[in-house]
């Protein structure tokens, strides 16, 4: 990959285990919390879309939590349990290559940041806790445009911060149709393609497929 200035980095799915939460209370929830963890996922990331598509925003902390109320009635999981995984949705755990291969990309001296749907409190909270907030120069919200992606919006806002050209961003997401997103915009994306899954048809291919993260370091 030549020409690259910044490499700015989906966090949900692409940093940070969003089954993580589930998977921590799976004692309690049963052999069920897989389906369940993927169900939240899905109704969040629907809410999201659809809101930017209606006009009404939310913030990604209430949608985490309006999605969790429909997928708890869906999978009849006990209400108590709402609060615990909540709170474990702030500190979901990174995949186990994700800190070493931040460390060495940094050495590297390229610069790193984020860019998520999370609001910034949740993104400052979800790097603190796992002790990465060390390693990222920024960390871009779509708070800050008040739309969700794939709007193209969201991905103007590290191109505007660092007054570079879209094609010097190397975005990597584990979520096809943020790689479609960024690619249409512009960017060069990377897939992060962990569990072997098959690509969106959105008019763009990935310019290049990783299995994780690590599978980025011979790249530049
Ligand atoms: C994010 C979602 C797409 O972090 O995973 O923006």
């Amino acid at each position: 990959m030549k020409n690259v200035k910044a490499i700015i980095f989906d966090a949900y799915g692409t940093l940070f285990d969003v089954n993580s939460a589930a998977e921590k209370c799976k004692d309690k929830i049963g052999d069920k919390w897989e389906p369940f963890a993927n169900f939240w996922r899905t109704t969040q990331l629907e809410y999201t879309w659809l809101r930017s598509l209606m006009g009404r925003h939310k913030d990604f902390w209430q949608i985490t939590e309006d999605s969790l109320d429909k997928s708890m009635k869906t999978f009849n999981i006990d209400s108590s349990m709402k609060n615990e995984l909540l709170n474990l949705y702030k500190i979901l755990s990174p995949y186990k290559e994700v800190p070493e291969t931040l460390k060495a990309l940094k050495e590297k001296k390229f610069k790193l940041a984020i860019l998520s749907n999370g609001t910034p409190s949740l993104l400052n909270e979800l790097v603190k806790s796992n002790n990465l907030e060390n390693l990222f120069d920024d960390i871009f919200s779509i708070e800050e445009v008040g739309v969700y992606k794939p709007n193209s919006k969201v991905y103007d806002i590290p191109v505007k911060k660092y007054k570079i050209e879209k094609n010097e961003v190397a975005f990597l997401s584990a979520n096809t149709w943020d790689v479609s997103g960024g690619g249409n915009y512009g960017y060069q994306s990377i897939w992060v393609n962990r569990n072997n899954n098959i690509f969106d048809n959105l008019d763009f291919k990935a310019n290049i497929e990783i299995k994780d993260l690590s599978g980025l370091l011979n790249k530049f």
